[in-house]
């Protein structure tokens, strides 16, 4: 009897280590923490931008910008924002963010076009990273609250996003990723 309850003891504390190591080690589960990873992430890429000298350096971090970016549009348009739309019933919120997605592609679009010998290329990433600087604390500050308190399981949500994010990336270059977001 005493052997059979240290074996259990053993195997369920052997199973919150794992899981804590889990965590550690990877992506973020819930899908708020997952998002602001990604808010934090293009946020330090605009930061280094403005780092950088040389074109060829700043036009594979302006493609990386543009690509995280892009996925992290795509996975909100496609799985977090209609659950949360559904679930927060405030639609102001909601349409704002959208709009502020489609005007920031349009940014993206541009960018994409330019090269770093343009006269206003560094001016054009400066302004999307205001741009998005302006978009993320909407949803930080607005939205993700709002989401929290919802009645969402964040964590399957997060679990979604993850795997979505996972295929778009995996289709990198970009070419491969538009291919996957345009269907
Ligand atoms: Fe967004
Ligand atoms: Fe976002």
């Amino acid at each position: 009897m005493a052997a059979r309850k240290a074996r259990s003891t053993r195997r369920s504390s052997s199973k919150k280590v794992g899981r804590s190591r889990r965590t550690r080690q990877t992506r973020p589960q819930d899908a708020i923490a997952l998002l602001r990873a990604d808010h934090a992430r293009v946020q330090e890429m605009f930061d280094r931008f403005e780092r950088t000298r040389g074109d060829d350096r700043k036009q594979r971090l302006v493609e990386q910008i543009c690509l995280e970016l892009e996925v992290h549009a795509t996975i909100e348009e496609e799985i977090f924002y209609p659950a949360v739309r559904e679930a927060i019933r405030d639609d102001e919120v909601m349409d704002e963010a959208e709009v502020e997605h489609q005007s920031a592609k349009v940014l993206i679009r541009e960018l994409e076009a330019m090269s770093p010998d343009d006269e206003l290329y560094d001016a054009k990433v400066k302004v999307l990273g205001e741009y998005v600087k302006h978009h993320v604390k909407e949803e930080q500050n607005e939205m993700f609250p709002q989401a929290r308190a919802a009645e969402l399981d964040l964590k399957e949500l997060g679990e979604q996003l993850r795997e979505r994010k996972e295929k778009l990336m995996s289709g990198s270059p970009l070419g491969a990723v538009r291919r996957l977001m345009a269907r």
